[in-house]
C-alpha cells in the first residue's frame, strides 16, 4: 500500500476514513517558504494562497484605513462573521507574516495571480480585480475579500487547513 510518506501536502492515505477526513483537512510544510512568495496548495478542490508575507507587505496592509476598502469585513473563517478587514483580523500569526486564503476570485471564481495589481497583491486578469498584500479586493468588479479559510499552525512549520 502507498504510505504517501514522499506526497506533498502531507494528506494521509491510510485507509478509507482518512480519506474522508483528508477532504476535510489537510496539513502544508510552509518550512521552504520564503518571506515574499508563496504556495499554491489545492484544498477541497480549490487553491489555497499560502503566502508569507515581507516587512514591506504587511505595513501596506496595515497602513491602509478600513475606509479605503470596498469590502470592510474580514471574511475570515477563523473569527467572528462581524470582525472588520483591518489586516490583523486576516493573517494567521500576530505578526501579519502568514496569509492564507482561498485563491478563488469572489467576482466569479477565476484563479488571480499573485505578485500583480495596483496593489501589490494579487491580480484577476478575467475581467480586472486588483487586491492588496492582505488579499482584501480594492479596484474592480470583485464584490468581497479574498476568503480565509479555517487555518492554524499545529507547529513551527506545518498548517493545517480545515
Ligand atoms: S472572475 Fe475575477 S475579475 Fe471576474
Amino acid at each position: 500500500m502507498a504510505t504517501g510518506a514522499a506526497v506533498w501536502p502531507l494528506v494521509n492515505q491510510m485507509n478509507a476514513s482518512a480519506d474522508v477526513q483528508a477532504l476535510a483537512s489537510i496539513e502544508v510544510d510552509v518550512s521552504g517558504v520564503e518571506p515574499g512568495t508563496q504556495i499554491t496548495v489545492k484544498w477541497l478542490g480549490k487553491p489555497v494562497f499560502i503566502r508569507r508575507r515581507t516587512q514591506e507587505e504587511i505595513d501596506a496592509a496595515r497602513a491602509t484605513a478600513l475606509n479605503e476598502l470596498p469590502d470592510t469585513s474580514a471574511r475570515n473563517n477563523n473569527i467572528g462573521a462581524e470582525a472588520d478587514a483591518e489586516d490583523q483580523n486576516r493573517t494567521l500569526d500576530e505578526a501579519g507574516e502568514w496569509l492564507v486564503m482561498m485563491g478563488v476570485c469572489t467576482h466569479l471564481g477565476c484563479v488571480p495571480l499573485g505578485d500583480a495589481g495596483d496593489f501589490g497583491g494579487w491580480f484577476c486578469p478575467c475581467h480586472g480585480s486588483h487586491y492588496d498584500t492582505a488579499g482584501r479586493i480594492r479596484r474592480g468588479p470583485a464584490p468581497e475579500n479574498l476568503p480565509v479559510p479555517v487555518a492554524a499552525f499545529i507547529s513551527d512549520t506545518v498548517i493545517k487547513l480545515g
